[in-house]
């Protein structure tokens, strides 16, 4: 994979105020820092259990009385990055699975394949910025991949990656900026 250029210039985030030390660290959503690149400033969307960089987030709610539900159009980590900020009971969990693939598990199921990288996921706090990270099988943060449909793929960021082209030196590296979320529970669940 190339590597990843540090982008010190981050003007369209100035506004964001930095995240305060809290013992338990925020929900957050995931930005992506890849200067002069496709990928520069996309948000990370959960969509078919895996992670995208663009296109939209898939959330399901179902029509229950008593179930008020949130607009789940957002993507949200929950505190500490091994799970989604769901309602949904049971939660769901993310992992990153034997491709190499960052994945979440399916509402109401715990499956997750074997062979997969669990509780892996790194919340790291940063002055100014908190990041979002995986280090588990030698990998160094996250890439992105292109796929057929002109999409990219969220993978670990390593050689051995299994990636929708096949080879990857196709895809980018990228720095996971993760945005402190504030509000409501944004999905009943991702899809
Ligand atoms: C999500 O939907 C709400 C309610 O329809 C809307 O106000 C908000 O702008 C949307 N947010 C995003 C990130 O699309
Ligand atoms: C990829 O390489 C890492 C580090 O050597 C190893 O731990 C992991 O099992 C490998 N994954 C696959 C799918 O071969």
């Amino acid at each position: 994979m190339k590597t990843v250029v540090a982008a010190i210039a981050l003007p369209l985030l100035a506004a964001a105020a930095p995240a305060a030390q809290a013992s338990i660290p925020p929900s957050f959503g995931v930005m992506a820092v890849r200067s002069g690149s496709p990928i520069h400033y996309a948000q990370m969307n959960a969509a078919g259990q895996k992670f995208w960089l663009g296109g939209s987030t898939s959330s399901y709610c179902p029509s229950i009385d008593g179930i008020v539900c949130p607009p789940g159009n957002q993507t949200v980590f929950a505190s500490g990055g091994n799970a989604m900020d769901v309602e949904v009971p049971g939660g769901q969990q993310v992992y990153v699975d034997p491709t190499g693939a960052l994945s979440f598990t399916q509402a109401h199921s715990a499956s997750i394949p074997a062979g997969s990288a669990v509780g892996g996921l790194i919340y790291e706090t940063g002055e100014p910025w908190n990041h979002y990270t995986f280090s588990g099988w030698g990998a160094t943060g996250f890439m992105a991949c292109p796929t057929s449909d002109n999409r990219w793929q969220v993978f670990a960021a390593m050689q051995n990656a299994t990636v929708p082209s096949g080879d990857v030196d196709d895809c980018l590296g990228f720095s996971a900026l993760a945005l402190t979320y504030n509000g409501d529970v944004p999905a009943w669940q991702y899809i």
